[in-house]
């Protein structure tokens, strides 16, 4: 039976794009999803870089306009992975459109902002989803069941370490994850950090209703790509306290310039060099009942 064709304009095709398009490819060979994806149009930042993009991740047409991807009445789906100064207006603009809109986190670095963003999709009825990926990885979920039917018994505190190390390298270059439009380390990884205290406590312990924390910028400056250096003002390193509506308490930690751990001689020896990109990140959920505790 022929399915109904939900075309996708993607705007922005690095890091994020690429697992995006990856996503769309794969999704229906995985699933039985309703619809049949077509990888329609994708933007960058100008003719050469949407065209290679398109050729190597297959989509029909490419633009160095996101305005005309948005505007293209042969896409229903629109999926924002560019920089984060960048998401509400992109995103606004697509909603405004009447498009459904698929925005990575952080929707944007001002809660105002993201309010806006929310309120403006849910006046114009379009369907929306945010990219906390985590939040589908099914131990998660598994916790979230558990902790929501009292298995784990009466939740009283939460403890979430974020951490990673792709901006330890004092050599790496000044790139959008600094601008202090977009927001730091924050923005970056401590939506993630955030959005998963959400998720796993809110069924017991409701939402975050107070934080106390501290950023810190862990190197000053970094290279501008041009021979010179350029001053970072966002934080590298955030930690904070919270209370839930519960009255529960708790921690959440998020770094990505602490450690470096591709790094050899920062490698005790014996240890095997650490394949991936990033550091592991680890969600650990202190609780206190009775007589144990348990790590997840
Ligand atoms: N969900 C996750 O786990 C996760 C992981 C990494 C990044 N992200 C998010 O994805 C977004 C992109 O991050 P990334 O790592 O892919 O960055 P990236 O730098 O690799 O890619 C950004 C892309 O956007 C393009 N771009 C910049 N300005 C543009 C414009 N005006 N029009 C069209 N394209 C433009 C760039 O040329 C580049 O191709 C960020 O918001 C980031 O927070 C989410």
């Amino acid at each position: 039976m022929t399915k109904p064709k939900l075309r996708i304009g993607l705007i922005g095709s690095g890091f994020m794009g690429k697992a995006h398009a990856f996503g769309y490819a794969t999704a229906t060979r995985v699933f039985d999803l309703p619809y049949e994806l077509e990888l329609h149009t994708i933007a960058d930042i100008n003719d050469e870089a949407a065209a290679k993009a398109a050729a190597a991740l297959g989509f029909s047409h490419a633009t160095s306009d996101w305005r005309s991807l948005v505007a293209d009445p042969a896409i229903e789906v629109v999926n924002i992975t560019a920089p984060n100064a960048l998401h509400k207006e992109m995103a606004l603009a697509a909603i405004a459109a009447g498009k459904h809109v698929y925005c990575e986190k952080p929707l944007a670095p001002l809660a105002v902002d993201a309010g806006e963003m929310a309120e403006a999709a849910e006046a114009a009825g379009v369907k929306t989803q945010v990219g906390f990926n985590y939040l589908c990885n099914p131990m998660l979920g598994l916790a979230r069941e558990m902790i929501a039917g009292g298995e784990l018994g009466e939740i009283r505190g939460y403890r979430g370490v974020h951490a990673e190390d792709y901006m330890a390298d004092n050599a790496g270059p000044f790139t959008f994850r600094h601008d202090p439009a977009g927001g730091g380390a924050l923005a970056d990884i401590g939506s993630h950090a955030l959005a998963t205290a959400e998720f796993l406590m809110g069924s017991a312990a409701g939402p975050i209703t107070s934080v106390m924390g501290d950023c810190v910028t862990m190197i000053a400056e970094r290279p501008d790509g041009k021979g010179g250096k350029r001053r970072v003002e966002v934080d590298d390193v955030g930690r904070a306290f919270l209370r839930f509506a519960s009255g529960a308490t708790g921690s959440i930690e998020l770094q990505r310039a602490v450690f470096l751990l591709h790094r050899r001689s920062a490698r005790p020896s014996g240890v095997p060099p650490h394949r991936g990109r990033t550091g592991p990140s680890a969600l650990w959920l202190v609780l206190r009942r009775a007589r144990s505790s348990a790590r997840l």
